[in-house]
């Protein structure tokens, strides 16, 4: 559980968050992150139109883990983008969240003819050391290519949907060669393909739970995985996912169930 991949500029990143997107504000957030931490999660995945930032926060000031040993990510939201206005909301994302830093700080969308601006703000708060890390999200590889043209340094994540049925290879691929991470969001298909025959088949083969080989699948793949729940043995299962491995013919198995599946919005085409 303790395992990491290395960013850009050294920072170690934990491969498994706790992801807490449409986890209500108030107590059920803050019992999600405190039962993951307590599990040992020690990465949190929220963003400012999660509305939960200041519950991720109190929950992390209530743990009795130090805030050092927590990667916290939050994101800026599509209306905030521009320069002045992702100065600003960053400032009220640390606020909400209680912290004079965090550890990741993401693009939460391409939004065309503001997103450079934005990347000048996440680049201006990297230099300030209010945020440990700036990358992307929902970036395909034209975005990407584009913000290579005008940043000084290359994001160090993108975080994309990725799971067996939606494989990004295109953008995997790209990411590799430019030492960017990815991170797989819904990496469990929001609940919809865990009964897919062939996952279960390799659950039932495995002795793991399909959800469990779906996770797996993305961390062989070197990518981080970000499952939600708020269901303290789904959270604690979630997480045990570093003491097996799926064997060559499983991850061909998996590889082949590629069908293009987005679960929610689908940056792919987005200009
Ligand atoms: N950057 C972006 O644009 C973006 C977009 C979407 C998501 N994300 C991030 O990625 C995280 C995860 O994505 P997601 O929330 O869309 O979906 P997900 O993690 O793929 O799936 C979550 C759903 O699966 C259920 N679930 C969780 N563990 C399970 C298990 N072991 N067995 C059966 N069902 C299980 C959850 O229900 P219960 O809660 O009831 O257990 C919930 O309904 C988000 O929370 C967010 O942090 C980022």
């Amino acid at each position: 559980m303790n395992s990491t991949l290395e960013l850009r500029n050294g920072i170690q990143l934990p491969r498994l968050g706790l992801g807490v997107f449409r986890t209500p504000s108030g107590e059920v957030t803050q019992r999600a992150v405190l039962g993951a931490l307590e599990a040992g999660y020690r990465h949190i995945d929220t963003a400012s139109i999660y509305g939960n930032e200041n519950d991720v926060g109190e929950a992390i000031g209530r743990s009795a883990i130090p805030r050092s040993e927590i990667f916290v990510t939050t994101k800026l939201w599509n209306a905030d983008q521009g320069f002045d206005s992702a100065m600003r909301a960053f400032d009220a994302s640390l606020k909400r969240l209680g912290l004079s830093y965090v550890d990741l700080y993401l693009i939460h969308w391409p939004v065309a003819g503001l997103r450079r601006e934005s990347w000048r703000a996440l680049e201006r708060l990297y230099e300030e050391k209010r945020a440990r890390a700036i990358g992307v999200s929902n970036f395909m590889v034209p975005h990407l290519e584009e913000l290579t043209g005008v940043a000084r340094g290359m994001p160090a994540v993108n975080q994309i949907e990725v799971s067996p049925f939606l494989q990004q290879r295109a953008v995997r691929a790209w990411c590799a060669k430019h030492g960017v991470i990815v991170e797989a969001y819904s990496p469990l298909t929001k609940g919809v393909r865990l009964s897919h025959p062939v996952v279960c088949e390799i659950a039932r083969s495995t002795g793991r739970s399909p959800a469990q080989v779906m996770l797996r699948w993305g961390l062989q793949h070197d990518l981080v995985v970000l499952p939600k729940s708020t269901r303290p043995a789904r959270i604690h299962e979630n997480a045990a996912i570093f003491d097996f491995e799926l064997d060559s013919a499983s991850m061909a198995r998996l590889d082949g169930l590629e069908e293009g599946l987005a679960t929610g919005w689908d940056p792919r085409g987005q200009p």
